[in-house]
């Protein structure tokens, strides 16, 4: 068991993003069971299976989602704007999020939202998407501490070129988001892109208000 201390710092890590891997490594199988109990057993409304889960290992299939993760930016010597790709996608493993259709599994009277129609139609796409969206923030979520907890570095991305990715997936339905989970490369400062040579910018994790009540 962690003591508080181990578990804040757990916490910060997993904030971060990993930009760069030891691929001399591989994640064992009992670990990624671990990770998918996560993704698989966390809470979601209604216990409803709003998602799915990709677990990418292959590295030509990693390599190639990685080509289309374009949409992360740094500075060059002018100080241009240079797009590049998202190197936390190189990670030695991917979880690549696609949202569910429930539309076919439930009626509104069966979900238990409304007397009928669809779980999901027109009137209610946004009400829908975010209970899709709601339970893969929880997943993910669980997936990124306790793999932090667990000792490895991990990277979410949500800029990508999506058609492309889903096509390359063959899934159906949109990805919404890849998560990079790995070893990181001890001998690299962690914001170094993983194939180019350029230090990835960051942003200063914002004050998040918290009131306590009594
Ligand atoms: C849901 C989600 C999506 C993210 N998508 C991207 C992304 O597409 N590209 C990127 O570079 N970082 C992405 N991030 C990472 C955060 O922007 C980054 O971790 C945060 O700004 C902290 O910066 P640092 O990791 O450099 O310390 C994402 C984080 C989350 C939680």
């Amino acid at each position: 068991m962690l003591n508080n201390k181990e578990l804040t710092k757990a916490i910060i890590r997993s904030q971060h993003t990993q930009r760069n891997w030891d691929l001399s490594k591989s994640i064992p199988d009992e670990d990624l069971k671990v990770m998918l109990d996560c993704v698989t057993h966390c809470p979601s409304k209604q216990n409803f299976a709003f998602y799915k889960v990709h677990v990418i290992k292959n590295r030509e299939t990693i390599e190639n989602i990685h080509e289309l993760s374009m949409g992360l930016g740094y500075k060059d010597e002018n100080n241009e704007r240079i797009e590049c790709t998202n190197p936390q996608t190189l990670a030695n493993v991917l979880f690549v999020f696609e949202d569910e259709d429930l539309s076919k599994s439930y009626t509104n009277k069966s979900a238990g939202v409304g007397k009928g129609g669809s779980y999901r139609d027109a009137e209610n796409e946004e009400l829908y998407m975010r209970d899709v969206h709601m339970a893969m923030g929880i997943a993910s979520g669980y997936l990124n501490i306790i793999s932090s907890i667990m000792g490895y570095d991990t990277g979410c991305c949500a800029c990508f070129h999506e058609p492309e990715i889903r096509e390359l997936l063959g899934l159906k339905n949109k990805v919404e988001l890849i998560m990079g989970i790995g070893f990181k490369d001890p001998n690299r400062e962690r914001r170094s892109h993983h194939v180019l040579d350029v230090k990835i910018p960051r942003r200063v994790k914002e004050k998040i208000q918290v009131n306590t009540m009594h």
